[in-house]
């Protein structure tokens, strides 16, 4: 099986798996694990923050941030299709009782109007408690929803320098961050500078099997810690997983390029099927979003997997495909070859 359903499902190479084996352990939640110290440390300042947290999950780094900058009732602002907004099952209502308003992004990226548009205060003719109050802003980087974009550094600071207008906090869902870095020759650090936290995966085109880690101030991480606590992310022994995590910190970035490389490689395959619609300026790193005129998207991926390719859905008309590590060219070409004789056997 070509499995392109996710980054999310490469699995740790020989040598990640060495380095997870020979981990030095201690117990997380006393904090005396060196190997997660050690991946902290190493990742606040590739971050360039003061201190950063390991947790299992983005959507824990994600929810955990939301908790940290606010109270039950506020509101946050975010784009409509943000992975914090959709498949976070409901985490920002639940875990930190906040609202989210949802901002217009054109494949997940927004504009200073909108930020002050959304935020900008009533008239004082209408009591201020009325409303909730706004208090974080948050962006995605690059944006899965939105097909891997990457976001311009210029537009970052302008949405930021809106948002700090308006006296909010913000927060970078960066989970995919050394991407737009690796694609754009942007530091990580340049593109975490104006943000108050960054949440970072390691378990996605990096290879590492489990993790994630929120970066920011000392304060607002010693804060972050008491909701890793509280959402049931202490994970003792957590050094096997983190050594995994360290280990693509340091070998994996770079190769980043050669998945950003197949998936333009799929995305200009894709393009010369008949039926099948496909943006490619919009395939900017490693996800490739396309779509279908004339078959609905179950049907197209039910039909690939019958044929060795393994695909998601995006509504009813949408697929996702994303290119890793554990993909050859050779499979980017094999994989083509599916979809074509899928879509050809659709029209004869
Ligand atoms: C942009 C983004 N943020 C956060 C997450 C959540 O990460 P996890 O699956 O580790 O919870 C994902 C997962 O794909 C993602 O794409």
């Amino acid at each position: 099986m070509i499995d392109l359903r996710s980054d999310t499902v490469t699995r740790p190479t020989a040598a990640m798996r060495q380095a997870m084996a020979a981990a030095d352990v201690g117990d997380d939640v006393y904090r005396d694990d060196p190997t997660v110290l050690a991946l902290e440390r190493r990742t606040a300042e590739i971050l360039g923050k003061d201190d950063a947290v390991y947790m299992p999950t983005g959507t824990m780094t994600n929810q955990v941030a939301i908790r940290t900058h606010t109270e039950p009732g506020d509101q946050i602002l975010i784009d409509v299709n943000a992975h914090v907004a959709r498949p976070e099952a409901g985490g920002p209502a639940a875990l930190s009782g906040v609202m989210t308003k949802g901002l217009p992004g054109v494949h997940g990226v927004f504009t200073a109007d909108d930020v002050h548009a959304a935020a900008t205060p009533v008239h004082p003719f209408t009591p201020a408690t009325l409303l909730p109050p706004t208090r974080l802003l948050c962006i995605e980087n690059t944006h899965n929803g939105g097909g891997g974009t990457i976001w311009p550094l210029e537009r970052i600071t302008d949405v930021c320098d809106a948002a700090r207008q308006h006296g909010l906090r913000l927060h970078m869902d960066g989970a995919r961050l050394w991407h737009a870095s690796v694609a754009m020759g942007i530091s990580e650090r340049e593109y975490a500078a104006p943000f108050d936290t960054v949440s970072v995966c390691f378990s996605k085109g990096l290879g590492a099997p489990v993790g994630s880690a929120l970066a920011g101030s000392s304060e607002l991480v010693a804060r972050a810690r008491r909701f890793k606590a509280m959402f049931g992310g202490g994970f003792r022994q957590a050094g096997v997983v983190a050594a995994g995590a360290l280990h693509a910190l340091e070998h994996h970035r770079a190769g980043l390029a050669a998945d950003h490389s197949k998936a333009t490689a799929f995305a200009e395959g894709l393009s010369r099927i008949p039926g099948i619609e496909i943006d490619l300026a919009r395939v900017q790193t490693n996800i490739v979003r396309f779509s279908l005129a004339a078959m609905p998207s179950g049907t197209f991926v039910e039909r690939c997997h019958a044929a060795g390719l393994h695909l998601l859905t995006a509504g009813a008309d949408g697929v996702r495909a994303v290119p890793h590590a554990d993909i050859s060219e050779a499979q980017i070409a094999e994989a083509l070859a599916i979809a074509g004789a899928v879509m050809s056997e659709q029209a004869a």
